[in-house]
């Protein structure tokens, strides 16, 4: 009888904490659980007032990131980071339409994998999700994709470096 209210409770949530919070994905802000992620792993405590004490930074044990979840770290594979996250940056989304070059800028992929040099702005106070069909959104959910970085990345650079990649594959 508790085990199946525990559960219940844990359902709840686990519904309603986890998977329909959404979450606005922010460095350096003091979160609902009283920290704020100044990157991916580390963050500082706020004790309860509005801005982060930067006396004594903390950082989350290997494999996890900082997130807004109660437990402050949490499994890298199971929540994106609240802020800080550029590995998809420039990185074409699964079915190869768009990648994010930053949190507002996107480039078209046209099928392949690499982005093309057609890019586009996001709209006015939407960020650019690669999991979402509509390119930019008003709020992120925890399978949200996000470049987190202020300037777009460089689509020469990205073709620079695959060009580079070829040049070896095609050397070997
Ligand atoms: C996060 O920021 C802290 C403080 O600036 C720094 O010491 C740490 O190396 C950074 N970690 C990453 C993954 O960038």
């Amino acid at each position: 009888m508790v085990f199946k209210f525990l559960t219940f409770l844990l359902a709840v949530f686990l519904t309603n904490g986890i998977l329909y919070k959404p979450v606005l994905a922010v460095c350096n802000e003091c979160q609902d659980n009283h920290v704020a992620c100044v990157n991916e792993t580390s963050y500082y405590m706020c004790f309860g007032e509005g801005i982060p004490n930067t006396k004594q930074l903390f950082t989350c044990p290997d494999g996890m990131v900082c997130t807004y979840l109660p437990t402050i770290c949490f499994q890298r594979s199971t929540l994106p980071a609240s802020c800080g996250d550029t590995s998809s940056c420039g990185v074409c989304n699964a079915n190869q339409v768009f990648a994010c070059t930053s949190r507002t800028t996107f480039a078209f992929c046209f099928g392949a994998t690499i982005p093309s040099d057609v890019v586009g702005n996001c709209p006015k106070g939407t960020i650019c999700d690669a999991s979402s069909p509509n390119f930019c959104v008003d709020e992120l959910m925890p399978n949200s994709i996000v470049c987190d970085q202020i300037e777009p990345v460089s689509i020469m650079d990205l073709k620079r470096m695959n060009g580079l990649k070829n040049e070896i594959e095609f050397k070997k």
